[in-house]
């Protein structure tokens, strides 16, 4: 139910008593697209860090890699986070490595209700294509490694879910867990 003046902080109260859902999980599981679509539902707020690491950096992701490193990327991709954190009501599409650092998990259990979008590395694959604009999906043997590896910084999340069907039916099962808390 929307509260006077149409917002929805009974909403907003009723999930783990976060204003944020953040989604996490590999390259290609379907972070921003289902972000886009939950946050159109909820109607709430929606961010993208690596949209916002590109803002604030004023270059592309392969840029940033290019140019800083991995490590400068990820110097960046905490900052943003620690602001994004501050916006209520608001579905973030967390990085694939954001849940690497013990900092940014802890941001994440602190201001929200987490995620992890569960895909197989072959869907994952599928979905990233070329890997054009994702330094960390060069090459094949490499992303599968690290796919192996992340998946208990991944587990850290409050709710998995499967994602290998289509993000609307995903966003929709997010929904409805969301308005049952
Ligand atoms: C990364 C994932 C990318 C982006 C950067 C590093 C990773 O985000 O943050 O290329 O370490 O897995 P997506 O998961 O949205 O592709």
């Amino acid at each position: 139910m929307a509260a006077p003046g149409g917002g929805l902080e009974p909403l907003a109260r009723t999930v783990s008593g976060h204003a944020q859902i953040h989604l996490l999980g590999f390259m290609g599981c379907g972070k921003s697209t289902v972000a886009r679509l939950l946050a159109r539902r909820l109607v709430w707020n929606y961010l993208d860090l690596d949209v916002l690491i590109a803002r604030h950096a004023g270059a592309s992701i392969s840029a940033i890699f290019a140019t800083e490193g991995e490590a400068g990327f990820r110097d960046m991709e905490s900052h943003v986070l620690r602001q994004a954190v501050q916006k209520p009501r608001t579905v973030v599409a967390l990085g694939g490595g954001t849940m690497l650092l013990e900092p940014n998990r802890e941001l994440v259990a602190r201001h929200a209700m987490s995620v992890w979008l569960r895909a197989s590395f072959e869907t994952c694959r599928l979905r990233v294509g070329d890997g054009a604009g994702r330094p960390l999906f060069g090459d094949l043997e490499g992303a599968r490694n690290l796919f192996r590896a992340r998946q208990d910084d991944y587990a850290r999340a409050t709710l998995q879910i499967d994602a290998e069907d289509d993000p609307n039916g995903i966003a929709a099962r997010i929904e409805g867990v969301a308005r049952r808390l």
